[in-house]
């Protein structure tokens, strides 16, 4: 099965993505396919004129399409999900996450920043009728440390969240692998 990993961040050394990284090399060792997808790494000029025949922006909505679950990442702007990851939404197709399971995870400066995923990030994957959204994974900077010398450390707290994000794929996932078994037997 088949995850893939979306980073909203448009920078290149983002916490959300080191955070999205760790949660992807846990994945595979659960037996999961991994595949990463960042958002800045897209056409600007594609995303900005929505323009979803662009040939870059095909490939990346197809690789959603054949995704089995996602992990969409994003750090906290201005009280909501960064532009970019919503200009990369708003690509897909109106039911672009049917039948799929999503993980939203978030960083942000502020704990007053919180609630952004139920509010502001919920809502706009809910309208792409994901099979089941899991709990969201909100940490602020300092509970995601990286350093060359050290690798990336996590506060426990966020961890445990990690690790229940993770039990939570695994456990939509072999349901929805259940349900398949069935109808082919049926
Ligand atoms: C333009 C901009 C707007 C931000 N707005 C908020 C905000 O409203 N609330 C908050 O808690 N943090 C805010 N932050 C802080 C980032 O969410 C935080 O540093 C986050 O960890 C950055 O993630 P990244 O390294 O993955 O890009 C903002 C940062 C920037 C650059």
């Amino acid at each position: 099965m088949t995850i893939l990993l979306i980073g909203g961040s448009p920078s290149t050394t983002s916490r959300t993505g080191r955070l999205l990284q760790h949660i992807g090399v846990l994945l595979e060792h659960e037996g999961f396919d991994i595949e990463t997808l960042h958002v800045r790494d897209l056409p600007a000029d594609a995303l900005l004129h929505a323009d979803y025949k662009h040939p870059e922006i095909v490939r990346a909505t197809a690789r959603v399409a054949r995704a089995d679950a996602i992990v969409f990442a994003t750090p906290v702007y201005k009280a909501a999900y960064s532009g970019i990851l919503k200009a990369f939404i708003d690509v897909l197709p109106q039911f672009g996450l049917k039948g799929k399971v999503v993980l939203p995870i978030a960083s942000g400066g502020s704990l007053a920043h919180t609630l952004i995923l139920d509010y502001a990030l919920r809502p706009v994957l809910a309208s792409l009728y994901p099979q089941q959204i899991l709990d969201s994974i909100y940490a602020v900077e300092e509970q995601i440390v990286w350093s060359e010398a050290s690798g990336l450390t996590l506060d426990p707290a966020i961890e445990q969240r990690v690790g229940d994000g993770i039990a939570g794929l695994q456990r939509a996932l072999r349901g929805s692998k259940n349900i398949e078994r069935e109808a082919v037997a049926a």
